[in-house]
């Protein structure tokens, strides 16, 4: 079983989302110890101890995490569907580099689609969430 569905139907973590299953998408992302995984991709066999963080970990609606502040200040997000995969990868991202450049923010959300094409938003909410002017 894919950990994606231990973490819904199980645990009822539903920030992970099922986008393609295929691991194509990049709506399932979580974090297993410190890098950014596509959980709809690893088979529960393959957690073992690992550390798995999904973004419930990072904040909510009264106290969010300040990638998630920065994606409502810059208003990055339309349908939403993607985003917990853009936040969760850009959290792993900032956790080793805290200060990214363009590329870097680009190279490292490349794998994530968003279907609302609001790509340049969330590029300037990950400048934002890095304390770096967009
Ligand atoms: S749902 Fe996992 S990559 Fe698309
Ligand atoms: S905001 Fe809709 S898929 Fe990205």
């Amino acid at each position: 079983m894919p950990l994606l569905y231990a973490l819904r139907n199980d645990l009822q973590l539903n920030g992970p989302k099922f986008g393609c299953g295929l691991g194509q998408c990049g709506a399932c992302t979580v974090i297993v110890d410190g890098n950014p995984v596509r959980s709809c991709q690893m088979p529960m066999s393959a957690v073992g101890n690992r550390n798995v963080t999904t973004i419930e970990a990072l904040g909510n609606t009264k106290k969010m995490h300040k990638i998630q502040q920065a994606f409502v200040d810059e208003q990055a997000v339309q349908c939403g569907y993607c985003i917990n995969g853009m936040v969760m990868t850009t959290k792993a991202l900032l956790d080793k580099n805290p200060k990214p450049n363009d590329t870097q923010i680009k190279e490292a959300l490349a794998g994530n689609l968003c279907r609302c094409g609001t790509h340049i938003r969330i590029l300037r909410a990950v400048k934002r969430a890095s304390g770096q002017a967009a």
